[in-house]
């Protein structure tokens, strides 16, 4: 029996090990044993994924959240690494960029301990993102990389790694869709209580430091989503730092008066109001996917995309936040359109392949 210690810790790593989880319990000759690093701790950022998506809950909880980013990494790592000296694990499985995902391969890869990355290889190219750190480091000292997408492959193979470490699986995030996202409905109450109608309303995500910690971008997404709600309403979920640097900005009440602002929604919910939304504004990478996945036109709040075949394709435009007429041209232009018809992310088996390929390469 191959015993896989996974590592997670942040919002888009429960809803990806739903997947990959119930892959690993399904294939004999894998057990799996589960830490959860704390990182996202409320109720609403954690505790709603592992209830909604049938999940069993962690094995190890930390409750390591907040700091710098080298206090946190640091006392996950110190953390992380006592429970592998006890479990003695054969494979540790991280998902994405997180601070959680560095943390967990990189006391792996100090005990000699191979590590299994999923959603390796994805590049922004931007060094200032604490999430490119993270991938980059952790997709080097991976034994597993499992790559979403073409793109994911190639930067993996440029930049020196083994062709026999990669494999191309698929996206798991696309797995999920199709597992959890397809029976989800409009008529559950939610969006009546919100006063949305089907395809009548912009939803809206924001998260990333570089939008959240700079005054400046955050007060362009401010004010292109008010001006966009004059016509077209706006309902933003809002992540935790999101609320906070809105807050500590002054522009917490202005918004409000605008733009309904809501508390993060669990996945079945956020589903939802993507999959009937006219238009998704974001700066998420799942968010931005999931767009895609229902065929909605989304605008990206950022300089540049790590999944840049929807924007290739069509689906995803580009909107840096450094101008409130840019991303309003940006939204209008987008709505009311379709991309190409692509399947970047392969074919909804991405988990199961995760899984034996863990079981059987060594
Ligand atoms: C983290 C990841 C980011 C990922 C995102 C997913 C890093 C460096 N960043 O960003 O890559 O896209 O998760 O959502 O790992 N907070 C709460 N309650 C919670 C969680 C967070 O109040 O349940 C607040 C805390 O004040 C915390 C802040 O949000 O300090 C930021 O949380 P953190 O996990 O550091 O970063 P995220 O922005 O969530
Ligand atoms: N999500 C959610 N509730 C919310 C916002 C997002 O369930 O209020 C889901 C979303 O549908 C996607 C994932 O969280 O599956 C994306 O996570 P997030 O945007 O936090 O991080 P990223 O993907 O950018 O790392």
């Amino acid at each position: 029996m191959k015993k896989v210690l996974t590592v997670l810790g942040a919002r888009p790593q429960f809803i990806k090990a739903s997947v990959v989880s119930h892959a690993i319990a399904s294939t004999s000759g894998l057990a799996e044993v589960m830490l959860h690093t704390g990182q996202h701790y409320d109720a609403n950022m954690s505790e709603v994924f592992f209830d909604e998506l049938g999940m069993s809950k962690p094995d190890y909880f930390l409750d390591i959240h907040g700091g710098n980013h080298g206090a946190m990494t640091g006392r996950m790592l110190e953390a992380v690494e006592q429970v592998l000296l006890q479990e003695q694990p054969d494979v540790v499985l991280v998902y994405g960029d997180t601070n959680s995902t560095l943390a967990g391969a990189l006391a792996a890869a100090k005990l000699d301990i191979p590590v299994a990355h999923v959603e390796a290889g994805l590049r922004s190219f931007n060094m200032k993102m604490p999430e490119e750190i993270n991938r980059i480091l952790t997709d080097r000292i991976s034994r597993w990389l499992f790559t979403p997408t073409h793109t994911a492959s190639a930067n993996l193979l440029r930049e020196g790694h083994a062709q026999s470490s990669i494999t191309e699986v698929g996206d798991v995030m696309y797995d999920v869709a199709l597992h959890h996202g397809s029976r989800v409905r409009a008529d559950t109450g939610l969006m009546a209580a919100l006063g949305l109608t089907e395809k009548g309303y912009v939803l809206a995500t924001i998260h990333r430091q570089e939008n959240t910690d700079h005054p400046q971008r955050l007060a362009v997404i401010v004010e292109a989503l008010r001006v966009t709600a004059r016509t077209l309403p706006v309902v933003w979920p809002l992540h935790p730092r999101t609320r906070a640097k809105l807050q500590k900005a002054g522009l917490l009440e202005a918004l409000a008066s605008q733009v309904t602002l809501i508390d993060p929604l669990g996945y079945l919910d956020m589903v939802q109001l993507e999959k009937f939304a006219a238009l998704i504004a974001t700066d998420s990478g799942g968010v931005q996917k999931e767009a895609f996945f229902y065929r909605v036109p989304c605008i990206t709040l950022r300089n540049e995309t790590e999944w840049v075949e929807l924007v290739q394709a069509g689906w995803n435009r580009l909107a840096p936040p450094e101008d409130v007429g840019v991303v309003k041209s940006a939204i209008d232009a987008a709505l009311d359109t379709l991309g190409q018809d692509v399947q970047p992310y392969g074919a909804g088996d991405a988990a199961q392949r995760v899984a034996a390929s863990i079981l059987l390469t060594s």
